[in-house]
């Protein structure tokens, strides 16, 4: 099975196949609902991957400092008033400076090279402050193990449909396609699933303190920086 990770549809695509104008018109979707309440709690965080910045704009309207990483010029131009842009794969950040957290969202942990997973999470470690915590995102593992290709759901105005599923043991790749307002984006990429014993265990060899597990399907974990 190939990791390779391409998109298509209207507009420019990042290295890992999202469409720029997708997500500039992607409506924020209520993604950080289970972990506010802990997030608001520090004063500024590091988005690493953020594409047009939908999260950073709902964290600016939470009251926080918001600096967001993506390795695309074409995602950072579109980010929001007050948002920090840094130009950089996350696997290179080295910006010298720490944050009280740290965030990976999206499903990023997910990515198909264990070797990729360990250098975010290095890369979420020599940033975050002793102490400080870092909000992690994974994909729902029953929900991979059973996606069938055809037509997935609707919400907030966006359409989902996979075209096209693979499966090997742990690793499943698909081509999705999206669409909004007449207009269609497809992304093709493949992602593993992981429990949270997997996701506690790549965090923990990074140096990370305990996890806990938010929301009702124990997707974000929150881990801690030790003091
Ligand atoms: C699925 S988009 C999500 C963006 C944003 N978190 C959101 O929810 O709207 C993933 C973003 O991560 C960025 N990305 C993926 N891998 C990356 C890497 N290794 N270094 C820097 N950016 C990366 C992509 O360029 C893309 O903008």
């Amino acid at each position: 099975m190939s990791h390779g990770f391409s998109g298509a549809g209207e507009g420019p695509q990042t290295p890992d196949g999202c469409s720029v104008e997708l997500y500039r018109r992607l409506p924020y979707m209520g993604e950080l609902e289970a972990i506010e309440p802990v997030l608001i709690e520090h004063p500024a965080v590091l988005e690493l991957g953020c594409g047009t910045g939908r999260l950073c704009a709902r964290m600016v309207a939470l009251g926080l400092r918001v600096t967001g990483v993506d390795e695309s010029t074409e995602m950072l131009a579109h980010l929001p008033a007050g948002v920090e842009a840094v130009c950089s794969k996350i696997e290179a950040l080295a910006l010298g400076r720490r944050w009280p957290a740290v965030l990976l969202a999206s499903h990023l942990v997910n990515h198909p090279e264990p070797a990729v997973r360990e250098v975010f999470a290095a890369a979420a470690w020599r940033h975050l402050t002793p102490g400080g915590c870092f909000f992690v995102k994974r994909h729902d593992t029953r929900w991979l193990q059973t996606v069938q290709a055809g037509f997935i759901g609707a919400a907030h105005g966006v359409a989902y449909h996979a075209e096209q599923i693979e499966r090997r043991g742990a690793e499943v790749s698909m081509r999705l396609r999206y669409e909004l307002d007449g207009s269609r984006w497809w992304h093709s990429f493949t992602t593993t699933a992981m429990s949270e014993a997997e996701v506690e265990s790549l965090l923990r060899a990074q140096g990370f303190g305990a996890c806990r597990w938010l929301g009702d399907k124990r997707l974000w974990g929150v881990a801690g920086g030790v003091a």
